[in-house]
C-alpha cells in the first residue's frame, strides 16, 4: 500500500506545530487514511523537549474538537530528512534553521506549510507564544486551511 509521512516543524514544538499535528491527524482520520499517512511534529529549538503543548494551544484546539493531549515536544533532527516525505515549516525562520540541518541526500520535501494554502494573504503561521488568545485561533484558522490543501495533494499521491 502507498504511504506518506509528514513532519510539522515550528520553533518550540508547543504551539504551532502540535496544533498542525493534531488538526492534520484529525482530518486524516476523517478520511480513513490513518493506516497510510503518518504524522509527527518537532521544534527547531530544544527549549521545551518532553513538554506537552502550551495550554493555550490545547484549549483553543479542544474548542474545535482537536485533541493535543498526547503530544510531547521533541527537536527536529537531520535523520528526519531521511524518514519523512514532507517536512513543513511554520515560518521562514524555521525553514532556514531546517535547511541548516538538512543532509545533501534528503528524501523529504522541505517547504513552508502555508504553501498548501495559496489563497491566504500570508505565507507564514505567526508565532502566538507572546501574544493574546486571538493568536491561537488564528493559528487554527491557517492550519485548517493548509491541512486541507496538503491532504488534496496527498490523496492524489496515494491514489485515493
Ligand atoms: P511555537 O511557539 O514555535 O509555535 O511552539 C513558541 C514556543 C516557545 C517559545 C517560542 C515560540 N519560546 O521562546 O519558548
Amino acid at each position: 500500500m502507498n504511504s506518506c509521512s509528514v513532519l510539522f516543524v515550528c520553533l518550540g514544538n508547543i504551539c504551532r506545530s502540535p496544533t498542525a499535528h493534531g488538526v492534520f491527524v484529525h482530518k486524516v482520520q476523517l478520511l480513513g487514511l490513518q493506516n497510510c499517512v503518518s504524522t509527527d511534529s518537532a521544534g527547531t529549538a530544544a527549549y521545551h523537549v518532553g513538554n506537552p503543548p502550551d495550554r493555550r494551544s490545547s484549549s483553543a484546539a479542544a474548542a474545535r474538537g482537536y485533541d493535543l493531549s498526547q503530544l510531547r515536544a521533541r527537536q527536529a533532527l537531520t535523520e528526519d530528512f531521511h524518514h519523512f516525505d514532507y517536512i513543513l515549516a511554520m515560518d521562514e525562520s524555521n525553514l532556514f534553521d531546517l535547511q541548516q540541518i538538512a543532509p545533501s541526500d534528503a528524501k523529504a520535501e522541505l517547504k513552508l506549510f502555508l504553501d498548501y494554502a495559496p489563497n491566504l494573504s500570508i505565507t507564514e503561521v505567526p508565532d502566538p507564544y507572546y501574544g493574546g488568545s486571538d493568536g491561537f485561533d488564528q493559528v487554527l484558522d491557517l492550519v485548517e486551511e493548509a491541512a486541507d490543501g496538503l491532504l488534496d495533494v496527498i490523496k492524489l499521491r496515494l491514489g485515493s
